[in-house]
């Protein structure tokens, strides 16, 4: 390219860096493993996408009739139809999410997806240079959301063995307000997942709060993406030991928590969603932004809203599914039990080939320690945080036909973590085990490559 500044330099920045997320996801498309047709192709254990439920969906949405000559339109509005918000709020979050506060339609703004949401949302809540603030571990495409184009800034919040999930953390959050604000960054929003990406937990009551009270006292919005809520499963399904149970917190949305202005002005208060995770529709691209008190914010939100427009197909589609609660209820029973199983195979077998694990309860994915299999000529480098012998694992699992994310992707400064995915059905995941273990084993003896 001759061309002198072809690019805008918020654009040009987007392309300096690199995106080990999406090379990873790259390769791992281009060839699909497919029992059938392609079993050299690589199993997809690194995405958090739902493969438990395709034959129900597939009978749900043969009843809709996709050459509708209505849905060669328009859809009645860029942030979604009336009949679809109401159905989320009345099928959703009031029935799932125990409001304390019942939830309206006119309350949200749906887009083409929740990386969208997150996205639209940092849009609205942030100028150019303002902090966003995460603990890490961390779902790596908030990265994206909140940088490429509202070009906010991520504030990792290292934790460094404090619990995310305790009480002590918050102590590290606002010293990571306070440097950055002594720095002159304008600190906008804290983000948190719950259920939590990676690591497959949700947060107690008490911890929530805190995490209210923290946003009320440095007047910084607050957002919970709660994309997982419904993907909880019963622990007593897995049949493994009560001890393994991660700390049996159920899910607790924010909405349900009552007085939500005895912790914090409800205004800063905000919840994401989508269909993608707990309804296994990652490519119908549909995001919700719920914020029940903040008109303003709603506003702003629908004042973007064009940009991220889902189809008028999926509406009509989403429309059905959402429709009926019985069809939901049957579905996310169906969808946790058969979490539960996948969960539990993946469980065992780490256990057989001694990989340790943080137990999970929610969520699509486990979060597991593969430091024992780092060569031993890259310990001592991995153990000072440089990436290589992670990143040769990772590479060792991709030729071997299988891909698992990478701890690097969720800013995890230990080397040696990966987030591996097990909603898919028993036999892809025991290949795929199978594959990532025989992976392991050859990178941990790659030394006489060195
Ligand atoms: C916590 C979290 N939020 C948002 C998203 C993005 O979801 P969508 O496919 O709706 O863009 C993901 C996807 O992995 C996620 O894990």
């Amino acid at each position: 390219m001759t061309i002198q500044n072809n690019l805008s330099s918020r654009a040009a920045e987007n392309l300096a860096g690199s995106n080990v997320m999406l090379e990873g996801v790259i390769k791992a498309n281009a060839n699909k493993f497919d029992f059938n047709e392609n079993r050299d192709g690589i199993i997809n254990l690194g995405v958090a996408e739902n493969q438990l439920m395709t034959a129900e969906l597939r009978e749900i949405f043969s009843k809709v009739d996709t050459a509708d000559t209505k849905l060669f339109g328009y859809g009645e509005s860029p942030s979604g139809s009336r009949l679809l918000r109401s159905h989320f709020a009345n099928n959703i979050f009031n029935r799932y999410f125990k409001p304390y506060e019942s939830v309206l339609g006119e309350q949200m703004v749906l887009t083409a997806g929740c990386s969208a949401t997150v996205d639209n949302f940092t849009f609205c809540v942030c100028d150019p240079g303002d902090g966003i603030l995460i603990t890490t571990p961390f779902y790596g495409g908030f990265n994206t959301d909140i940088m490429a184009k509202s070009k906010a800034r991520v504030i990792e919040v290292h934790l460094d063995g404090v619990s995310p999930f305790g009480l002590e953390q918050i102590q590290l959050m606002q010293d990571a307000v306070d440097n950055a604000r002594s720095e002159g960054t304008r600190v906008r929003a804290f983000v948190l997942s719950n259920p939590h990406n990676p690591l497959g937990r949700m947060f107690a009551r008490e911890v929530i709060i805190a995490f209210l009270r923290f946003a009320s006292k440095n007047q910084i919005h607050i957002l919970f993406d709660e994309i997982y809520a419904l993907s909880v499963f019963d622990y007593a399904l897995t049949g493994l030991a009560k001890e393994e149970q991660p700390d049996s917190n159920p899910f607790i949305s924010v909405l349900s928590i009552p007085n939500i202005e005895q912790y914090c002005e409800k205004e800063l208060v905000h919840v994401a969603y989508g269909m993608s995770k707990d309804f296994c529709l990652n490519g119908f691209r549909c995001g919700v932004l719920l914020s029940p008190w903040n008109t303003e914010l709603l506003d702003a939100m629908r004042s973007i809203a064009v940009f991220t427009w889902m189809s008028s197909t999926t509406e009509a589609m989403l429309t059905k599914l959402l429709s009926d609660p019985i069809v939901i209820e049957d579905f996310t029973k169906t969808n946790q039990a058969r979490l539960a199983e996948s969960y539990t195979y993946t469980v065992k077998t780490l256990r057989d080939h001694e990989i340790p694990f943080k137990p999970a309860q929610g969520g699509h994915f486990i979060w597991i320690d593969l430091r024992k299999f780092i060569p031993s000529h890259l310990i001592s480098s991995a153990q000072a945080g440089e990436r290589s012998a992670e990143h040769l694992v990772w590479r060792a699992m991709l030729k071997e036909g299988v891909y698992v994310n990478l701890g690097e992707a969720f800013s995890e400064r230990l080397v040696g973590f990966f987030r591996l995915s097990f909603s898919v059905p028993v036999p892809m995941l025991e290949l795929g085990l199978k594959r990532m273990i025989t992976a392991c084993q050859r990178a941990s003896l790659s030394d006489a490559e060195a």
